[in-house]
């Protein structure tokens, strides 16, 4: 293990700013520095860092530590990983402690399964290109296929014999442990070869440390797989592993894209025609373990699916995933029966890169267009259809990026916007309460936690909600009128004088604003006025995707609808919901009361204030007071007469 002392030495030279600055493009702003977060996208800088503290944050995402962590963070390593590189590019000698007996075991466990990997690895090229078989079966396939010696060995391709047990009686006669061999899956139990008579593909790790095989079959056989893979070991999870991304990883920084293909012989061959920010999923959908892999290189991934629309279907369902990531999808569909390694060699490498990069279609738009014509002529799939988009839509965090979205598939589906917009709207908030109630959740569980860890620290004190609506003083009725203006207030309140709800409202508190228990509800109420004034609209919509964090979250929380659909969507589409339906939004009649409520309130602070007053003039002999009582009297004869239009006890 790396002392202590080590570490902090590193952390001493290694200088926050500095490290920040090799991978991000940094400028000063006043005692610290900022630029774009390279860990989620964006296009005004949210990243921090702090000289003086020796340390990052992300007011975007949140993402936050010291130079170290930075590393391990941006380059995917572990601490000792990310200690060693600082130690390495700043010169300083690391002190290490005597590693525990049992860890130093497991270390050695785990670098001796990489070392058979790669003795492996060794011994599949060697078969390769110094046998006669392997050069005449083996090295005569990769050649048919185009690949050249140079990426040949860069992969390090090879060929397993058509023996039992080649590889198993030549490793262990050096000396590699059967165990081990067995451990990595090379050997089964009987002591014969897991991979005959195959072209080998070895699978790296993100350190270049080979974890597996893929090996393809020479002969047209339809009993055995074309591929077979390494299965699942301690060092080898193939839902956590893309293909080529040791080789991928610095072209997929450099050119802010991922190429994202299906195969192995896609990834060498796009390799060697110079494309080298080229993944393979291997076959598979893709894994949260892969998007992220991805997402800390770059956020822009491009599929290049193979030609074949049942491939391809399935491949979208699992793509929800990969927009919550807030990742840019793009798709490439090749020509019917092509794979990109063989559509490469069909139309030379200009004419592929011209046809990645016009055929490239947004991820929301494609799946928008493919529906579209397979439910044409059919309302009943279209209305699903619709709510399949707005889901995709929906998943999408960034506000500005969804309402380009949503204009985009409403003219591609040839629907109202407004209809998409109310769906997204209520699947956006109920995909934030879930997150929020997520986040409480692990909060608590936290907070238990730590209460089992410390038993004999007094308890602290139960968790609160943040400063919520409910905490202070008339904060309920304020949230009313904001919850009114925000769901509501861009529908009519007065066809005939075209009056707006959120118009009626705030017309009738400003003389009240002053008196906003709740700073935030007053500055949306202001955003709001200031918005009406200017002659805009400040629909359900405007809140939602508000620039204003604040607003935009508490907007969201106050949408937050549990019901899936409105009415306007049952007539719209004459589908008629057996589901509960929507509670009547009537918001001229929720405003009104609203306001009341509001307004009761108000008086009731306006009738204590003035009874204070009243005390202390009496007090002081003064006969102003009289005045006051007369203002007393004029207070409560409205305050009266607003609780009985309400209905409520006047106390
Ligand atoms: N695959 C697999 N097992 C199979 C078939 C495929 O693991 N039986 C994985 C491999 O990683 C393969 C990928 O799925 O690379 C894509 O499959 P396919 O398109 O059939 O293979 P290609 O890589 O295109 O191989 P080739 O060009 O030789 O047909
Ligand atoms: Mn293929």
């Amino acid at each position: 293990m790396i002392k202590k002392k080590s570490v902090e030495e590193v952390l001493e030279i290694a200088k926050v700013e500095e490290v920040v600055q090799d991978f991000v493009q940094l400028k000063r702003r006043g005692a610290n520095l900022i630029g774009l977060c390279p860990f989620h996208g964006e296009k005004t800088p949210s990243f921090n860092v702090s000289p003086s503290k020796g340390i990052y944050k992300c007011f975007g995402c949140g993402k936050a530590g010291d130079s170290v962590n930075f590393v391990m963070e941006h380059e995917n390593l572990t601490f000792p990983e990310a200690v060693r590189y600082l130690a390495k590019k700043y010169g300083v000698t690391l002190e290490e402690t005597e590693l525990s007996q049992e860890a130093r075991a497991e270390q050695q466990y785990l670098d001796s399964l990489y070392i058979v990997n790669q003795y492996a690895l060794d011994f599949y090229q060697d078969q390769l290109f110094n046998t006669d078989i392997g050069k005449s079966v083996g090295l005569n396939y990769f050649r048919e296929r185009g690949f050249r010696e140079e990426a040949i060995r860069k992969f390090g391709l090879g060929f397993a014999p058509d023996k039992p047990d080649a590889f198993a009686l030549k490793a262990t006669h050096i000396g590699h442990n059967p165990d081990l061999l067995k451990k990595v899956g090379l050997m089964s139990q009987y002591g014969r070869d897991f991979f005959r008579n195959r072209v080998m593909f070895p699978i790296h790790n993100l350190s270049g440390k080979v974890i597996g095989f893929g090996g393809r079959i020479l002969v047209k056989d339809v009993k055995a797989p074309k591929y077979i893979n390494t299965p699942e070991t301690e060092i080898y999870t193939k839902s956590k592993v893309l293909y080529g991304a040791y080789f991928a990883k610095r072209a997929i920084r450099q050119e802010d894209e991922c190429i994202l293909v299906e195969g192995y012989t896609d990834v060498i061959s796009l390799h060697q025609a110079g494309l080298e920010n080229v993944v393979a999923s291997s076959g598979t959908s893709l894994t949260a373990g892969q998007i992220q892999l991805i997402r800390r290189n770059t956020e822009n991934i491009k599929i290049l699916y193979d030609g074949d629309m049942a491939g391809i279907k399935a491949a979208l369902r699992g793509m929800g995933m990969v927009l919550e990531q807030g990742l840019n999808v793009r798709i490439v569909v090749l020509p019917e029966g092509e794979d990109p390694d063989s559509y490469l060699k069909q139309v030379g490498v200009e004419a592929f890169k011209t046809y990645i990069t016009q055929e490239a279609k947004d991820l929301v738009m494609f799946q928008a267009g493919m529906l579209q014509e397979e439910a044409s002529g059919d309302p009943i799939r279209k209305a699903n259809l619709i709510k399949e988009i707005v889901d995709s839509i929906a998943k999408i965090p960034d506000p500005i990026k969804r309402s380009l979205y949503i204009r985009e598939c409403a003219r591609i589906m040839d629907v109202e916007e407004q209809l998409l917009v109310n769906e997204a709207n209520k699947l956006v908030a109920q995909h934030f309460r879930k997150q929020q109630q997520e986040k409480e959740r692990d909060q608590l569980r936290q907070f238990e936690a730590e209460q089992e860890a410390i038993p004999v620290q007094p308890a602290r004190p139960v968790l609160k909600p943040k400063e919520d609506a409910l905490s202070s003083g008339d904060s309920f009725q304020e949230k009313d009128i904001v919850r009114i203006i925000v769901a509501g207030g861009a529908s009519l309140f007065d066809p005939e004088e075209k009056l707006t709800v959120a118009q009626y409202l705030i017309s009738n508190i400003e003389d009240v604003l002053d008196e906003f228990d709740n700073k935030l509800y007053l500055r949306i109420v202001r955003d709001t006025r200031e918005r009406l004034l200017s002659g805009q609209v400040a629909d359900t919509s405007y809140f939602i995707n508000h620039s204003d964090r604040d607003i935009r979250e508490t907007a969201i929380g106050m949408v937050a609808s549990p019901y899936e659909y409105s009415e306007n969507w049952e007539k719209r589409w004459e589908i008629f919901l057996t589901t509960q339906k929507m509670p009547d939004e009537n918001f001229v009649r929720d405003s009104t009361q609203a306001l009341k409520r509001f307004k009761l309130r108000k008086f009731d602070k306006k009738i204590r204030q003035n009874a204070e007053k009243i005390k202390t003039l009496f007090e002081q002999k003064s006969d102003d007071y009289l005045l006051y009582l007369k203002l007393d009297q004029k207070l409560k004869a409205v305050r009266n007469q607003l609780a009985e239009e309400l209905g409520t006890v006047v106390l």
